[in-house]
């Protein structure tokens, strides 16, 4: 017997204030079209004053756990995804563990940036292969426009709002890569890359700070990490490309996903795309992509589903996951 994480359920939440790229017209020296094509980004969704990352935390796990047919009381743990917690503590799994009524186990932030929810996949599947956990709630929630700078185009346009979930549960397994389930991870960063991409903000400065990139030289790194990583984790399960159902890949650029995918060897009707309606939310892009795609049925169960992001670090990884 081999122990899996195996998905249960999956959700998400995204803000009712929908932005079009016209919106930015307005205000700074940008186009609809300049974004649309360097980008893919069409509109994006932004929380509303008052609408936190733990409120939209809490609309996508409830979500999650009900396509689970679970309540909060069945869960272990929450692993939480986020670089924009609505406080510097306590973490924003906790609050979300509270407003769900869920006072036993343990909830943690995991901060990876954009890499986040696949570093948090790969903690809870190490807590479930582990025996800490037999059930966990994942979670990737954002509020970017929080950390936005208004007056900076090259930044400002790319983000959005939102939160996904999944809700993992341990099952035995014959291990082999038939098995439903988390099959590989793989994980990465190097703080030599820090300065690229940053908020420029924190305890240390008094003020929470504006995200900073130099989207360029973040750019000049993706296509060959992601597709490095992608394939280590596909490689860890004895898998190739070509065994690959669905590519859901972190949505920040649809020229950095077209990439990834041609360097894979992949054709894009594999390949789950949601960066046009999104933008990048960060640590949320790949659980919502994962629960639009389930739900559209671009995901169904038995694909073999990989996952990749990059991003502030840099921080990089994949999981293969069974669906
Ligand atoms: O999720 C975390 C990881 N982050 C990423 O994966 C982001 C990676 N980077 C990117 O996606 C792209 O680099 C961007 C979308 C950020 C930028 O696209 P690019 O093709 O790399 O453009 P660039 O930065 O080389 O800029 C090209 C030109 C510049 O003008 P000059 O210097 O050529 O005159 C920019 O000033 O485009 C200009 N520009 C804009 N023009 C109109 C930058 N932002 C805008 C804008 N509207 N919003």
């Amino acid at each position: 017997m081999t122990l899996r994480a195996v998905v249960r359920g999956v959700g998400h939440k995204l803000p009712d204030r929908v932005v079009p790229n016209a919106a930015f017209e307005q205000t700074l020296d940008t186009t609809d079209e300049w974004i649309r094509t360097r980008t893919g980004i069409e509109r994006r969704h932004f929380a509303a004053e008052g609408e936190t990352t733990a409120d939209l935390a809490v609309a996508a796990a409830e979500a999650a756990l009900r396509d689970a047919g679970m309540r909060a009381g069945d869960l272990d743990a929450i692993i939480l995804a986020t670089s924009t917690a609505d406080l510097t503590f306590p973490s924003a799994a906790t609050m979300v563990q509270a407003r769900l009524g869920m006072s036993g186990g343990f909830a943690f932030d995991v901060q990876a940036v954009c890499a986040g929810f696949v570093y948090a996949l790969a903690n809870a599947n190490a807590l479930i292969l582990s025996g800490q956990a037999r059930r966990a709630l994942v979670i990737g929630a954002e509020t970017f426009s929080r950390i936005m700078d208004w007056t900076d185009r090259s930044t400002c346009v790319l983000f959005g709002d939102g939160a996904g979930a999944l809700v993992l549960e341990a099952e035995d397994g014959t291990g082999t890569v038939d098995d439903r389930g988390i099959l590989a991870t793989d994980q990465h960063s190097d703080g030599r890359y820090r300065d690229i991409l940053y908020v420029d903000g924190g305890p240390s400065t008094g003020h929470t700070g504006y995200l900073r990139m130099q989207g360029r030289e973040v750019f000049r790194h993706a296509i060959e990490k992601l597709t490095a990583t992608t394939e280590a984790a596909l490689a860890k399960a004895g898998l190739n490309s070509g065994d690959v159902d669905r590519l859901v890949p972190h949505q920040a650029n649809i020229r950095i996903i077209q990439g990834t995918a041609r360097k894979m060897g992949l054709p894009m009707e594999r390949v789950v795309v949601t960066v046009q309606d999104h933008g990048n939310t960060s640590a949320a892009s790949i659980p919502l992509a994962l629960s639009v795609g389930s739900r559209n049925g671009w995901i169904k169960p038995g694909d073999l589903v990989v996952t990749n992001a990059i991003g502030g670090g840099l921080a990089w990884g994949s999981v293969v996951i069974r669906w």
